[in-house]
């Protein structure tokens, strides 16, 4: 795994950024996997400006969210497709044709999540993914115990994700999702892994120097030949041996 410790939040923002720009470089019509939550506000901001200065077009971009809640429409404040609305989708130049959410409100979620698998497939695969870190090891909305072989389906979110996110949200949020699993995760041909802030640190120790468990989904991604964890000093406090890890792996 490529580990990468900028100083802060903002350096760790446009050093994402500066990833997602070159791997949309390299292939401008790539199929780009995207994360919600607080800590890819910085990298969609980055990306937003990278665009206005013209250095970036997303114009022939696919793209597709790793979950959403279940019941929640896109114009909810609380659903995730009004944040990348928010956030990213409304400020740059994708084609709506090519964006690509969970439909929170579908009549069958689990015909839904199915759908979605397909979609993935037919786009020929998401050639890198974007995921956050849950405090508990989540990564998307795969929660402890999920199993490695997991697709996108219907899940049901630990308490403790509900309590932040409600806390995050300014009111409650649905303690049910619809998540890509950690199988349609670990398919995408890179990954980059965001975390910022003491509050991930022992999340992130556990998930890049601990056991390979279910108990901390994020730890499977030691398997992955392609991922880069952008870290900031607070979230890499309690790796052992940062430096070296950084040099060399
Ligand atoms: C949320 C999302 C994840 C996100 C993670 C971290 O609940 N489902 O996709 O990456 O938890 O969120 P945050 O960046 O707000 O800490």
């Amino acid at each position: 795994m490529n580990v990468i410790v900028e100083e802060d939040y903002a350096a760790l923002s446009q050093r994402a950024a500066g990833i997602v720009a070159s791997q949309v470089a390299r292939k401008p019509g790539c199929v780009l996997g995207l994360a919600t939550g607080v800590t890819s506000i910085g990298l969609y901001e980055a990306l937003v400006e990278r665009y206005r200065a013209q250095e970036i077009s997303f114009s022939r971009v696919t793209t597709f969210n790793l979950d959403e809640y279940l019941g929640l429409g896109p114009d909810d404040p609380r659903s995730f497709a009004y944040f990348m609305r928010r956030h990213f989708f409304s400020r740059v130049d994708l084609d709506p044709a090519r964006v690509h959410l969970l439909n929170g409100v579908a009549a069958d979620p689990e015909e839904e999540c199915a759908r979605y698998e397909t979609a993935i497939a037919e786009a020929g695969g998401i050639d890198l993914q974007v995921l956050g870190v849950g405090q508990n090891g989540h990564i998307g909305f795969n929660e402890p115990g999920t199993p490695p072989g997991s697709l996108t389906r219907v899940v049901r979110l630990s308490p403790e994700t509900v309590r932040r996110n409600s806390r995050l949200a300014g009111q409650p949020v649905p303690d049910r999702a619809l998540s890509m699993g950690i199988k349609t995760i670990m398919q995408a041909r890179r990954i980059l892994l965001l975390a910022s802030g003491r509050d991930k640190a022992a999340a992130v120790a556990e998930a890049l120097q601990g056991e390979v468990t279910p108990a901390v989904p994020a730890s499977i991604l030691q398997l992955h030949p392609g991922v880069t964890a952008v870290l900031d000093r607070d979230a890499a406090a309690l790796l052992r041996n940062w430096r070296e890890l950084c040099e060399g792996l």
